[in-house]
């Protein structure tokens, strides 16, 4: 049912930020939210589908549309017998991440592990790949089951033909096409093998924390207190508290550019198809815009976060205006220093870099 005070899209996103709905309805069944996208369309009205809003920047002057929360629930796994060594699990699109995570490590399903505390709901996961630690989804996700809202109807992708790439798929192309994303996605289901160690360690800074050489394998419990602990320095684990984690967790991705274009010094990470990741933190802070740069300027609002420059946080009362000017001038800064344009990592809805 629709609410009839105006939602207020900051009380929906990690940010805090964003102004109100046009209308908001939460989807509790996959019924009601391919109905509901289906009568918008209809309409031709705007539609916003949201998930946990940890990868959302949305207008001050909000979203004249449809906001259609997706809050659907259930984990189904095929089968509950260890001796098969693996299980295909299906998770509704509503279900929390972490939740999920922490299911999988209880239940030795193992390839997760090292994307605990990642913020958000699984039906965001395929959308930009989520990736942490070594691990990202595409290499545990077997298939995802969407809404077409061209064909109007259901579609299952299998891995191989979602696209997949650094923080990349064919959905989140779609989230940047003028029409409108295509795709709903209903559930996602993951293939993981099954067993007490997680799949071998492959983040130095994770190798480290666990006292292991990159490739090991330890039991995935460990991996994911590790991994919450390192999280939690980085202010990458929501907390209401504390301000470093009112973000959109990384607001740039890493660059991919040529060797010849990394800057001394920089990490350099060497891709299959010779081009090199750079670090977007690295870059920003070598730029000048160190932990906690943008208090100042912007009146205490926003800044980079004190524990991650990667992170651009609302310090309480700060504004999408706000930090979109911060975010400018990061990127600008970056862009004159080391001639390397970062972009975007989140969604931005109603505004623009
Ligand atoms: N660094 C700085 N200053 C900082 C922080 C980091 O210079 O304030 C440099 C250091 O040289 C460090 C390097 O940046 O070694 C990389 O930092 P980190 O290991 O924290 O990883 P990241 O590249 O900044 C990526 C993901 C994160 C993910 C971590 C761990 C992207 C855009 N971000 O961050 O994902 O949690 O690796 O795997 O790929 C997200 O996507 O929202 C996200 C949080």
């Amino acid at each position: 049912m629709a609410d009839p005070s105006p939602e207020l899209l900051s009380d929906h996103t990690t940010l805090h930020l964003g102004g109100p709905a046009g209308e908001y309805v939460v989807a509790t069944t996959e019924q009601e939210l391919t109905d509901t996208v289906s009568a918008a369309d209809a309409a031709g009205r705007p539609v916003l589908v949201l998930g946990g809003g940890s990868n959302l920047v949305v207008a001050d002057e909000g979203f004249d549309g449809l906001v259609v929360k997706v809050a659907t629930s259930g984990i189904t796994p095929d089968t509950d017998d260890p001796s098969c060594g693996g299980v295909l699990v299906t998770v509704a699109a509503g279900e929390t991440w972490d939740d999920v995570v922490a299911l999988a490590v209880d239940k030795e399903w193992i390839g997760v592990e090292a994307l605990s505390g990642v913020p958000g709901s699984v039906g965001a996961t395929p959308i930009q790949n989520v990736g942490a630690y070594g691990q990202d989804v595409s290499q545990t996700i077997a298939s995802v089951r969407v809404w077409d809202r061209r064909l109007r109807g259901i579609r299952t992708f299998a891995n191989a033909e979602c696209g997949f790439a650094y923080r990349w798929s064919r959905f989140k192309a779609d989230h940047l096409d003028p029409w409108g994303s295509r795709f709903v996605v209903l559930s996602v289901t993951f293939q993981f093998r099954l067993g007490d160690l997680g799949v071998p360690v492959a983040y130095a800074e994770l190798a480290r924390a666990l006292e292991v050489d990159q490739g090991a394998r330890v039991p995935a419990r460990d991996v994911r207190e590790a991994v919450l602990g390192l999280r939690r320095g980085k202010g990458m684990v929501l907390d209401e508290a504390d301000h470093d984690t009112w973000s959109a967790g990384s607001f740039f991705t890493n660059p991919v550019v040529e060797p010849d274009r990394v800057p001394d010094g920089a990490p350099a990470y060497p891709q299959p198809d010779g081009t090199v990741k750079t670090s977007a933190a690295w870059l920003i802070d070598h730029a000048g815009f160190g932990k906690g740069y943008g208090a100042q300027q912007s009146g205490g609002r926003v800044s980079l976060s004190t524990k991650h420059t990667l992170a651009l946080t609302n310090r309480g009362q700060g504004t999408t205006a706000d930090l979109l000017d911060l975010a400018r001038e990061v990127r600008d800064g970056v862009k004159e220093r080391f001639g390397i344009e970062l972009v975007n990592e989140p969604v931005l809805l109603g505004v623009s870099l």
